[in-house]
């Protein structure tokens, strides 16, 4: 993410810092930056400036042009002067700002029929074919959906494919993009972030791995998470601007350790459980997996289905590889090859294992002793099945 910084660049970095009123080493900087083989390098130098500290409109101009250039929207909307219209980024539908890899829909996910009628249900259908509806009935469409699950389950996918489906601005962020070593920044990119999303509804805004974000506060931590959280609240409570038409989407891994106030109305309001692959979304991952590569015709996909229980989406994927590099191994060269048999995945089922089980063991706890507001029914309900 950061590359490092020429000693150039790095000392004229230091001297805008040391002196930001002084427009000629700004000036100078924005040469060195405009000349910079590596555009992130551009966002590394001027994320460590104040902006509001800087230059003339001029150079401040020619600061959010570069960012615009470096894929910078939110960065480059802190430091382009404040005239009104041109704070705003234009986002494009079905795909962010940041340029998420849409052209993911939910046929590209196998199984989790549960989980996509949820999605359509709390997510898509009130931005779209269900939106008069909702207008009708006065229901807002907005407020805050938490997807929530093991590691390598298809959230992250699951969410892609609703930057396709719901045709609506989708914005991810990326708290690498919010947090800033400078204090007082990452709140300022917040608002950014909002203001420009607003600008675009409707719109859906995707935290992913929500809880670098939105991590509980505690008394001893350091001031800047505790103000990060505190300003993201406000955000989503909409008091520093209107979020009619904005649904806030999250993803995490570890949903306990959020802080709690993100869980109250309008907020992450909503959970869904992502379950592990079910046999049909392990099928279907198999299939897509062993696409194109040599198979051996004794290979039962159903029974690795039938053994792979538990394993995630990822977990899945890395049984593939582990199994093709046996093949690999066993064949003598590209004219004598040895497809990939049943052998090759009983000896990848022994080297590679589930990483669910540690995780399913530490949900159990939360869903035993910390779901006084059934937050955790979904997982609850998947663990009672999934014991048996
Ligand atoms: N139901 C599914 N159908 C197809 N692929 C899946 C499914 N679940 C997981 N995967 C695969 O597993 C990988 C990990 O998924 P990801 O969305 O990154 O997980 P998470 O965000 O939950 O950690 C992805 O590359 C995806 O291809
Ligand atoms: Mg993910």
């Amino acid at each position: 993410m950061t590359q490092p910084l020429t000693a150039d660049i790095g000392s004229m970095v230091d001297l805008v810092k040391s002196n930001p009123s002084m427009e000629a080493s700004l000036r100078a900087l924005l040469l060195l930056l405009g000349a910079a083989p590596d555009s992130s390098v551009i966002v590394t130098a001027l994320g460590q400036l104040d902006a509001d500290a800087c230059g003339s409109d001029e150079l401040r101009e020619q600061a959010a042009a570069l960012l615009d250039k470096a894929d910078a929207p939110q960065l480059a909307a802190l430091w382009r002067p404040a005239t009104a219209e041109t704070n705003v980024v234009p986002l494009h539908g079905g795909q962010s700002a940041t340029g998420i890899a849409t052209g993911i829909g939910f046929d590209d996910i196998g199984g989790l029929e549960d989980v996509k009628r949820q999605v359509r249900r709390k997510i898509i259908n009130p931005f779209t074919s269900k939106r008069a509806l909702f207008e009708k009935f006065k229901r807002k469409a907005g407020g805050g959906v938490l997807m929530y699950g093991p590691p390598g389950c298809g959230k992250t996918m699951l969410a892609r494919a609703l930057a396709t489906e719901c045709n609506t601005s989708f914005k991810d962020v990326r708290a690498a993009d919010i947090l800033d070593q400078y204090v007082g920044n990452a709140e300022k990119r917040i608002a950014a972030l909002f203001q420009e999303t607003r600008a675009n509804r409707p719109a859906v805004l995707f935290f992913d791995e929500v809880e670098a974000l939105a991590q509980r506060r505690q008394f001893d931590s350091t001031r800047s998470v505790n103000t990060v959280v505190s300003a993201l609240l406000t955000e989503m409570d909409g008091f520093a601007g209107d979020n009619e038409g904005m649904l806030f989407l999250g993803a995490t891994n570890v949903p306990w350790s959020l802080d709690a106030a993100f869980r109250r109305p309008g907020r992450f309001d909503r959970t869904i459980f992502v379950p592990p692959p079910d046999r049909v979304a392990r099928e279907f991952i198999f299939k897509g997996a062993l696409d194109g590569r040599p198979v051996a015709k004794d290979l039962s996909i159903e029974a690795l289905v039938e053994k792979t229980s538990g394993y995630s989406g990822a977990d899945l994927g890395a049984l593939v590889e582990t199994a093709t590099d046996y093949a690999i191994e066993d064949s003598r060269s590209d004219e004598e090859i040895e497809p990939i048999s049943n052998a090759h995945f009983k000896e990848a089922l022994r080297e590679v294992r589930s990483t669910v089980g540690e995780w399913l063991g530490q949900a159990r706890n939360f869903a035993d002793y910390a779901n006084g507001d059934g937050t955790y029914d979904e997982l609850a309900e998947f663990l009672k099945k999934y014991a048996r």
